[in-house]
């Protein structure tokens, strides 16, 4: 059964329709991925699950009751935790400090007082910070500070993670020993809802996917299917392998795709940087346009 249900949503921001009647469930025990070009929509979607953006129309459920009017502060007591696209740890504070005050709040939250050193070298440990434990939160590399982030989250015990870009400013080994990382959390039971921009990972650790599109799921399935689907390709190449003589059209009519000529899109974080969908196989198995 699902975790949590996205019925029908839709968000309008004056004339602009960010989310369009969308509709996707996650699972427990699984990771989601929720990719779209950009201004697809995905942290829209994301910020009305939370309880940051109240949806037009439409409902969100977890864990079977509906939450659409429930506060931000509630939907976390009931186990959900988000990790922001732009870092949200206080800079002036410690990494370790930035742990404690997470801890303590889910903890008085939940009513709970006692909190000992080790629970947090235990998440800073876990999540491959602990050699940063005592620096200040603003002067660690943009990685660690993400993985930072997955640890203030972690403090609460959360059923449900949503992490919107949380691989922007890994390195490849990082990102590797990451992927990991989630799937370990999702081993315990957990659910993870990925907002993700590095295919390589979304195609090598998602369990299903969901595609966003001006709003619209354009597209749900196990990486494999997503892979091969004509609308994904369209939406983010502007062309698929359906259309006939398939080549890259001379004009991109959307400014975030990248005018490359293997096909791709520009990564906002990594300038230069492209991403072609690639081979669930791994490397090697790369697709060719
Ligand atoms: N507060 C807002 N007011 C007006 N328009 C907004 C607001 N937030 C988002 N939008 C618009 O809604 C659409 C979806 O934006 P959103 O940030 O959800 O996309 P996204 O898929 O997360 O994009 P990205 O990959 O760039 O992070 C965009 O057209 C964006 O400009
Ligand atoms: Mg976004």
């Amino acid at each position: 059964m699902a975790l949590l249900e996205v019925d029908d949503v839709v968000v309008q921001f004056g004339g602009v329709t960010a989310v369009d009647h969308a509709s996707f469930a996650v699972e427990p025990g699984r990771i989601t991925g929720l990719i779209g070009p950009n201004g697809a929509g995905k942290t829209t979607c994301f910020n009305v699950i939370t309880g940051l953006q109240k949806p037009t129309r439409g409902h969100v459920r977890f864990a079977d009751k509906d939450i659409t009017s429930l506060s931000v502060h509630r939907r976390s007591r009931r186990g959900m935790a988000r990790t922001f696209q732009r870092l949200e740890a206080f800079g002036s504070l410690t990494v370790r400090e930035n742990v404690k005050v997470a801890l303590d709040i889910h903890r008085g939250l939940k009513g709970l007082v006692q909190r000992s050193a080790t629970d947090i070298d235990a998440l800073l440990e876990r999540v491959g910070v602990a050699a940063y434990a005592d620096e200040r939160a603003d002067a660690i590399p943009t990685g660690a500070a993400r993985l930072l982030e997955l640890a203030r989250c972690l403090a609460g015990d959360p059923q449900l993670l949503l992490l919107d870009e949380p691989s922007s400013g890994l390195d490849e080994s990082e990102t590797d020993a990451f992927g990991e990382l989630l799937q370990e959390l999702t081993r315990e039971g957990r659910a993870i809802l990925m907002v993700e921009h590095d295919m390589d990972l979304v195609m090598g650790v998602c369990d299903e996917i969901h595609v966003l599109d001006f709003g619209k799921v354009i597209a749900s399935g196990r990486p494999a299917e997503i892979r091969t689907n004509p609308a994904v390709q369209k939406a983010y190449l502007g062309y698929s392998d359906d259309d006939a003589g398939a080549e890259a059209p001379a004009e991109q009519t959307r400014t975030d795709l990248a005018p490359v000529g293997a096909g791709g899109y520009a990564d906002p974080y990594d300038e230069g940087a492209t991403t072609v969908i690639p081979a669930v196989g791994g490397p090697g198995d790369q697709e060719t346009r």
